[in-house]
């Protein structure tokens, strides 16, 4: 794998592939790692190991992943929904390890900001949807998005004027009370909160879209971090068991304001296997022992949910329509090692519906609940390969698994994750 100019990392599946550990690796080598897209809905983990030789866990929900590299400098875009306070908490988590964080993290002035009402809001609608909820994070992302594309959200560049915020803030609050039914709300607590934390967001506030361009012509080079997964997009996932932003290749552009044409790599992150939390279709499911299985093995559990995720065979028919609506330049194949001892493997590579095969990925979500998924099996391998540094240390069967991977997902895998820790990953 080369660096570039701009790197975006993205969630090629149902989120969760592994995005954290693989900014936290690149982003030795890069100068800014800005966040494009999503909130406190995603969960980014990376495991460093300390001065002992202990792992110790780091989950990043909105700070951008690159800040455990202290040369780094991150942002966090326009695109994405700030939780202020989630935010503070991090930062003061960040600083209790020892990790220098001033003067290190910028916020874009465009940035839409998440109220508590928003999580208050998410929880009603869930219920009123029943059996049809989404499986939220409860995180308030759709209701902050809501109010973005409805046009009453509240920026970063209005709360820097406290006294007009106020009003608008008052009266979003209304309006949401008038939609959904009166609910209790300290307004007082949150906007004392707000304003004792104003000197400090003032002196990270940015225009992002000026700061990042300005700094690729000064000759610095970006990491862009996606959030969420591609199946999970609002136009081009399992709608509308979805987010409610788009954690594909466009919202990138939109969520730091980097023309098309910056971008020289487009890296999907997508597991050997598939995951999924929250509801909604999920073609090549297991929901036996083997689902249970890799379940335990991969440790699969929701980083900001602690939700168990449920478990499948890799698809290849999403694979490739991901491949293909983000336009990825390469693949990290991660979690490999979690394969490990299953005696035979199958990857999906067709759907069909009343016999006939289709297209790829359709738009239809009830049809995905009644297709039948056509396999392929592969032989798996039982040797550990947590110690394995090339692609010519892997077992045959792995290697001809990855080699399956790339030939039916269109696109080439250049990194492979075969443990949690940094150190734990082959570069091709
Ligand atoms: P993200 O949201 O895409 O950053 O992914 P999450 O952090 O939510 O979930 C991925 C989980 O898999 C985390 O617990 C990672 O530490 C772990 N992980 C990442 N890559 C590998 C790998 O190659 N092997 C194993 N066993 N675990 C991995
Ligand atoms: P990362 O960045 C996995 C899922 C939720 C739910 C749906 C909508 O860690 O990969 P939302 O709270 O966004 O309205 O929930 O989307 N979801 C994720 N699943 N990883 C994520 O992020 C996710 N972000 C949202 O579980 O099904
Ligand atoms: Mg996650």
């Amino acid at each position: 794998m080369s660096n570039s100019k701009v790197a975006v990392i993205l969630g090629a599946q149902w989120g969760d592939e592994g995005k954290g550990k693989l900014i936290d690796i690149l982003s030795e080598k890069y100068k800014i790692v800005a966040r494009a897209t999503g909130g406190a809905n995603a969960g980014h983990t990376i495991y460093l190991k300390d001065q002992n030789g202990e792992r110790k866990k780091y989950v990043f929900h909105l700070v951008p992943s690159g800040m455990l590299n202290e040369n780094c400098v991150c942002l966090l875009g326009n695109g994405v929904a700030l939780h202020i306070p989630t935010f503070f908490q991090e930062l003061k988590l960040l600083r209790e390890n020892g990790i220098k964080t001033e003067g290190r993290v910028l916020i874009s002035d465009r940035i839409h900001l998440l109220f508590e009402y928003h999580k208050i809001v998410d929880g009603i609608q869930e219920d009123m949807k029943g059996d049809k909820k989404v499986g939220t994070t409860k995180r308030g992302i759709g209701p902050c998005y809501t109010d973005k594309v409805r046009r009453n959200g509240i920026r970063m560049c209005d709360l820097l004027e406290f006294e007009t915020f106020k009003d608008t803030y008052h009266e979003n609050l209304k309006m949401l009370k008038s939609l959904y039914g009166d609910f209790e709300y300290d307004t007082e607590k949150e906007l004392a909160e707000l304003e004792s934390l104003l000197p400090e967001i003032k002196k990270m506030v940015v225009d992002g879209a000026y700061y990042l361009n300005d700094a690729l012509e000064n000759g610095d080079n970006i990491l862009v971090e996606g959030a969420n997964g591609a199946l999970l997009d609002i136009d081009h996932g399992t709608y509308p068991y979805v987010t409610s932003s788009s954690p594909t290749i466009g919202g990138i552009c939109t969520g730091i304001g980097l023309g098309a044409n910056k971008l020289t790599q487009v890296i999907g992150i997508m597991k050997a296997y598939c995951t999924r939390v929250g509801s909604g279709p999920f073609p090549t499911e297991l929901t036996n022992e083997l689902g249970d299985q890799i379940r335990e093995q991969g440790g699969e559990y929701g980083s900001t949910t602690g939700r168990p995720r449920r478990c499948g065979w890799y698809d290849a028919v999403a694979g490739a329509y991901s491949v293909m609506i983000n336009g990825l330049t390469e693949l990290n194949l991660t979690k490999l090692d979690v394969l490990t001892g299953v005696e035979n493997l199958k990857i999906a590579t067709a759907y069909k519906l009343n016999g006939e095969k289709l297209r790829g990925f359709p738009a239809n979500t009830k049809l995905l609940d009644k297709i039948e998924v056509e396999y392929i099996e592969l032989p798996g391998w039982t040797e550990d390969i947590s110690k394995a540094k090339t692609f010519e240390d892997l077992p045959e069967n792995a290697k001809k698994y990855i080699e399956t991977i790339e030939k039916l997902s269109n696109c080439k895998v250049t990194s492979i994750g075969i443990g949690p820790a940094r150190d734990e990953m082959i570069f091709r």
